[in-house]
């Protein structure tokens, strides 16, 4: 059975993007694959995070992924600084990493902008780490929507630069998991942007604990243009607000944009608005409800990560420390 990796930031309420885009086939992959799944909260901290705020971000996060049919017993979940082995690791990737593969991921250029001198170091070396993360459980197949792709890729040229370097064939190659639709939701303000946890409006995204009314309210403000849905998808191209609702409608139904077209062609925004908030009301208002019931618990959730931290531990260590004694540190 093929090793399954992913992670989610714990740095704000996950929205419909981190869903439909990763979540969603995080819950599918369990059915044939060995999952393990890290809030990475190594990787939150690369920019500022309230303490405070990220404990509670960092439990949340664990209440909706288990409410959205996580199974914790057949699999692994867990917040990666409780795993050592990821640090030491990403160490080690920081020395066979080449800065000149870094000024080329366009993730650091988005966050850091124009003001690059005074981001954390962190930042910079995030992918580093979040290679380590993968390849500390040799896991092959990585679940992510598109915005990951060339970290995946910088995690390949990791590998082989390892392998390469120290003459062995240690760490394997690992293939990207993106979903066919929805690999890229956008934002409900700005067809361009993509929806976001740091986007200072909260009316940009769906969050995964908004309810029924929320929902209806942000999709009826979504930003629209005045021309009615056209029949063929191509009449979308230049239209990327309708294009992302369009898209949302097709993932959350489970159909291609096409027939969505064939349904509302000719129509304006306002019946179809209504019908998509109430397809994602539908999906996303028990994993709402089931999330608040879960964290009325804390113990149990804190009982979930540990044990799913000894776990993933055990899987860790003897990779980690095989990686450690190739590189000549003494064991
Ligand atoms: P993050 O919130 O950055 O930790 O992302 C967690 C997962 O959600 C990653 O697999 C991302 O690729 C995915 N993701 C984040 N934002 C979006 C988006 N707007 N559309 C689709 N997938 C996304
Ligand atoms: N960088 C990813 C994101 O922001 C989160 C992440 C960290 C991750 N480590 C990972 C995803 C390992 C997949 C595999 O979306």
């Amino acid at each position: 059975m093929q090793r399954v990796f992913s992670g989610i930031q714990p740095s704000g309420i996950p929205h419909l993007g981190n869903y439909l885009g990763a979540i969603r086939n995080w819950v599918t992959l369990q059915q044939d694959h060995e999952c393990i799944f890290c809030l990475v909260d190594m990787h939150a901290i690369t920019v500022w995070q309230d303490p405070a705020e990220l404990r509670e971000n960092t439990l949340r996060q664990a209440a909706i992924l288990l409410a959205a049919g996580i199974n914790p017993e057949q699999h692994v979940l867990f917040n990666q600084s409780a795993v050592t082995a990821h640090a030491r690791l990403a160490w080690i990737f920081n020395c066979v990493s080449r800065l000149g593969w870094l000024n080329r991921m366009t993730q650091f250029k988005d966050k850091a902008g124009k003001n690059r001198e005074n981001h954390s170091a962190g930042l910079y070396v995030y992918p580093n780490l979040m290679a380590a993360d993968i390849l500390t459980y040799k896991a092959t197949r990585v679940p992510v929507g598109d915005d990951q792709r060339q970290h995946i890729e910088l995690a390949n040229d990791i590998a082989q630069k390892f392998n390469n370097d120290y003459g062995v064939e240690f760490f394997p190659q690992i293939e990207a998991i993106i979903p066919p639709a929805a690999a890229r939701v956008m934002s409900l303000r700005d067809g361009t942007k993509k929806m976001s946890k740091s986007d200072p409006s909260a009316q940009s995204r769906i969050e995964m604990t908004d309810d029924a009314d929320t929902i209806s309210q942000k999709i009826r403000r979504a930003k629209t243009d005045s021309e009615p849905l056209p029949s063929e998808t191509e009449g979308l191209t230049e239209r990327p607000e309708a294009r992302n609702l369009v898209g949302l409608y097709a993932a959350i139904s489970n159909i291609t944009a096409q027939e969505v077209l064939n349904e509302y062609n000719g129509s304006g925004f306002g019946a179809f608005k209504d019908a998509l908030a109430e397809r994602l009301s539908v999906t996303i208002s028990p994993i709402a409800d089931e999330t608040r019931r879960l964290l009325d618990n804390q113990d149990h959730l804190l009982n979930v990560l540990r044990k799913g931290a000894e776990r993933a531990s055990a899987i860790a260590e003897p990779i980690v420390s095989e990686a450690e004694k190739l590189v000549g540190f003494l064991k």
